[in-house]
């Protein structure tokens, strides 16, 4: 019997482990092999990382070290560049980014430079939503897009599940071009804490009440309770001078703190270095440190939970990881939201022209992480904008569906009011909108907005195209088939117009409007005979 006093039960899961060995990350890792792509239903947030905007920085970054490599050794031309997507999750930062990538291509005459894209995931169920995936299917086509599982935290062969390649010292003649997401931030972290100038290690206990278990295991991560013992970290404490020597930094140089060590993102990257001959180049935007200073005063990691869980990078760490191992970086100065962040092995940023370049315009200028500062400002006033504010906004987002979606009504509600250039502009626009469309479950269909949109500007063959497209992704509506049978009324479809009013009727039987366009679109078509 139980009674409202009888204290809750605590189960201990785990007690002083090293952070990096908790059974948290494999727990991690559950969660997204389960949740596969409806982990970013509603769950995990990604709009940050998965932006035309970000996807035409990382292009830029990318053609522009793809043609100082080749300036440096025109022999590179020769071979493919692969470019691998490190827990790459719903795919559609991974559609943007190739897309403008084989846009630039074409733009700068780079069509004969071969360049594959790898997706990479460790779960199956991510890889099966991509390669069935109608956006990417014409890159699949191609060749240009390739997948791969792999995890970061395992050392295993890395293979192109299309091209059967492995990537490895043979195959990867060119530097790996390597993107890393809200990746680092989700993969494995050691933890330390500096005090009266010793470092030691953080260890970890996890409990959760009984209440939370079953089968053995915690239901919610949400209610894991960690708590930390300390141990003196004696030097030498990774048997790798190259991070040892950024743990002694911290031991210096920091007062009273504790911090995150990347150990699990460093792993994959030296693993990553070994594969590429020790030329890789790596642009990773993720939540975290990036200076000294940032990392002082700090209390104990926590966790941060969205469905997942995920902690704060130490990019500092990473930055002086391809320091002291003969390469360089680029750290964006601080700023609010998340960090872009550049590495590269074996070169120096100076050498790299072009490339340093596109790092002082689309990282320190206007960064990811600045488009989405502007974009969230902006959105809190969609519903005072005019037609102008909303083209501009959506010229600023590359014509984002995603954020077409929040405006549609508003945009359907101004068309009456607004000005001809305003709306031609827009409607010259929509194509390029519709080409953005990333398909995720049970999320509204830019097609049918763009079909709305057409429609209310009375350019009604362009909205039946629309509405056609949409069908196939949403399925039988009263609503589609309503505005179809409209639309195909105005340009003369009157057979059609019957044909989509009956599919809207079979929808809603009860809609009175559908009944008396049927019984007036009979009488139209009726013989003469028959209609007198
Ligand atoms: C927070 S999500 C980020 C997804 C995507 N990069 C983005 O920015 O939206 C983390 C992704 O990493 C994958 N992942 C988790 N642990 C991993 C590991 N050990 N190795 C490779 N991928 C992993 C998950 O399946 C998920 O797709």
């Amino acid at each position: 019997m139980t009674s409202e006093n009888t204290p809750i039960r605590k189960i201990v899961i785990e007690q002083r482990k090293k952070f990096s060995e908790s059974c948290l990350w494999r727990m991690q890792r559950a969660y997204f092999d389960q949740e596969g792509i409806n982990a970013w239903v509603n769950q995990v947030p990604f709009y940050i990382t998965s932006n035309p905007y970000i996807a035409r920085v990382y292009a830029e970054l990318t053609l522009s070290y793809i043609r100082d490599t080749i300036k440096k050794n025109p022999q590179a031309a020769n071979h493919p560049f692969y470019i691998l997507e490190l827990g790459t999750g719903s795919g559609r930062f991974s559609f943007y980014v190739l897309k403008t990538i084989h846009e630039f291509r074409k733009t700068l005459n780079m069509e004969d430079i071969s360049i594959c894209y790898v997706m990479s995931d460790f779960t199956k169920s991510n890889i099966q939503y991509y390669e069935t995936h109608p956006a990417l299917k014409p890159y699949l086509e191609k060749g240009l897009v390739d997948f791969a599982i792999f995890d970061m935290e395992a050392e295993r062969p890395i293979t192109l599940l299309k091209k059967n390649i492995r990537l490895n010292a043979e195959t990867l003649v060119n530097p790996l071009i390597i993107y890393a997401n809200y990746i680092f931030d989700t993969i494995s972290h050691d933890s330390f804490t500096v005090h009266e100038g010793k470092l030691y290690e953080l260890l970890l206990s996890l409990s959760t009440p009984e209440t939370n278990m079953r089968d053995n295991k915690p239901v919610s991560m949400e209610n894991l309770s960690i708590d930390y013992n300390v141990h003196e970290a004696k030097p030498g404490y990774y048997n790798d001078p190259h991070l040892d020597s950024i743990l002694e930094i911290y031991k210096k140089n920091l007062k009273e703190s504790s911090f995150l060590f990347p150990i699990g993102s460093i792993r994959a990257i030296k693993l990553l270095k070994k594969l590429a001959n020790n030329k890789v180049f790596i642009v990773s935007s993720d939540k975290g440190y990036s200076t000294l200073p940032s990392l002082e005063n700090l209390g104990h990691p926590s966790l941060s939970f969205h469905g997942s869980f995920s902690m704060m990078v130490n990019f500092h760490a990473i930055a002086n990881y391809f320091k002291n191992s003969g390469g360089d970086y680029f750290l964006q100065t601080p700023r609010k939201g998340i960090k872009t962040s550049v590495f590269v092995s074996d070169d120096q940023l100076q050498d790299l022209p072009e490339t340093s370049r596109a790092i002082e315009h689309y990282v320190e200028g206007f960064s990811p992480a600045d488009y989405f500062t502007i974009h969230r400002r902006l959105s809190d006033s969609f519903q005072e904008a005019n037609l102008d504010n909303i083209a501009a906004h959506m010229n600023l987002t590359g014509w984002d569906p995603h954020i077409y979606l929040k405006l549609a009504s508003r945009v359907t509600s101004l068309v009456e009011e607004s000005d001809a250039d305003t709306i031609n502009f827009m409607a010259a626009k929509m194509p390029r909108m519709a080409a953005n469309y990333y398909y995720m479950p049970k999320s509204e269909c830019i097609l049918f907005e763009i079909a709305v949109f057409y429609h209310a500007i009375k350019r009604f063959d362009e909205a039946l195209n629309y509405y056609h497209q949409a069908l196939t992704y949403v399925g039988e509506q009263f609503g589609l088939y309503y505005n179809m049978a409209l639309c195909q009324h105005h340009v003369g479809l009157f057979e059609d117009a019957l044909k989509s009013f009956r599919n809207a009727l079979r929808m809603d039987s009860n809609s009175k409007e559908t009944q008396e366009w049927i019984a007036f679109l009979e009488k139209t078509l009726a013989p003469d005979t028959e209609k007198k």
